[in-house]
């Protein structure tokens, strides 16, 4: 069977997506400097999968390890999640979140070279349409105009980076999977959303207020033009999100392929808190504030293009994902 090195294995997207893999038979390794995440995470895969997939805690910005890496490993496939991002320490921080994202997509990208491994699948976001991304997003939509910050720009240079590097080798085979707004946890309650330090997105904030570390949801605008005036986004659950990549895998062939993944449904940040409130049983506080820089009305997918071509779409709801983080957060009441 194939062997999979997965970068960022123990993140958030990354670990479920290494349950998912292991579970349709891959071999996994994963690669993760554990900035964001635990080792733990091992354990917790191993719980749910029976198999606890070899480790390497190094850091992609280490050329020397990494080469070793893949000297011994043999790989046929790498599916890079390992980044920052953060969008408000992006902005404050920008020379190391070019450094770790570009840099250390362009050592991977060296050490597939020198192994001759030609397959990569990289976690891209809905946040590289930028300012066309109003509304329902294709991917032919142009993207690379208008993005508010570092990290975007990151994924969206690094887009461009896979592309060139498909011209330069034929055998070369990029699939870029944009991402819209993972959200959930694994149904077993094992692995999930853990943010180091204070969180930026709705979800991990919500669930903050809900163990009473935040006192209240700050609701940053009612004055967009959308049915309630909060704004929309595409929530999808995560383990929607790692099967597809297992059906992007399967379908993957010399050159680069763009395929957003999402629901193609939008929720308002106050469906959300009503969702919330649905699953838990309990009010959430919440004020309206001003609106947040940067942020657009309405974001959705348009994921039909992954319907047609990798036989993949969302089947979970907002509201299984709010069981199943308050599950993996011990939020049952
Ligand atoms: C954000 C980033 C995007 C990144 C994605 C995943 C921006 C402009 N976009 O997407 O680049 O890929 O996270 O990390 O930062 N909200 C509140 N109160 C909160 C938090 C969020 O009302 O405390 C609202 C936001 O205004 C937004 C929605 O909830 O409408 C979702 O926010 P968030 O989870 O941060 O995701 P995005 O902004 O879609």
């Amino acid at each position: 069977m194939e062997k999979i090195l997965v970068t960022g294995g123990t993140g958030y997207i990354g670990s479920h997506t290494v349950v998912e893999l292991i579970s349709a038979g891959y071999t996994v390794e994963i690669l993760d400097n554990l900035c964001n995440s635990k080792e733990s995470v091992l354990d917790k895969i191993f719980e749910i999968t029976g198999v606890k997939p070899k480790f390497h805690k190094i850091d992609l910005l280490d050329f020397g390890a990494l080469s070793n890496i893949f000297r011994e490993g043999n790989f046929d496939c790498v599916l890079h999640f390992a980044g920052l991002k953060a969008v408000a320490e992006s902005i404050a921080e920008p020379i190391m979140y070019y450094e770790n994202n570009i840099g250390g997509t362009l050592n991977l990208l060296k050490c597939m070279k020198e192994n001759n491994v030609n397959r990569i699948v990289f976690s891209s976001s809905a946040t590289v349409y930028g300012d066309a991304g109003n509304g329902a997003c294709h991917e032919d939509l142009p993207a690379g105009h208008g993005i508010t910050n570092p990290y975007g720009r990151t994924k969206y240079m690094i887009e461009e980076i896979l592309k060139d590097v498909s011209v330069s080798n034929p055998e070369f085979s990029a699939t870029i999977l944009r991402y819209f707004n993972p959200i959930g946890a694994h149904s077993s309650g094992l692995i999930g959303e853990d943010p180091n330090g204070i969180p930026n997105n709705l979800m991990p904030v919500i669930m903050r207020v809900a163990t009473g570390e935040i006192d209240e949801l700050s609701v940053y605008g009612n004055d967009y033009p959308t049915a309630d005036g909060s704004c929309i986004r595409d929530y999808i659950h995560v383990v929607d999100l790692a099967r597809g990549h297992v059906a992007a895998l399967a379908k993957m062939r010399p050159g680069v392929k763009i395929y957003n993944l999402g629901t193609g449904r939008g929720t308002s940040v106050l469906e959300m808190v009503s969702a919330f409130e649905r699953a838990s049983g309990r009010k959430l506080p919440y004020k309206v504030a001003p609106r947040r820089a940067g942020d657009l009305a309405e974001v959705y997918a348009d994921p039909s293009l992954a319907w047609q071509e990798l036989g993949w779409k969302a089947s979970m709801s907002i509201d299984d994902a709010m069981r199943d983080t308050l599950h993996y957060l011990e939020l049952c009441v």
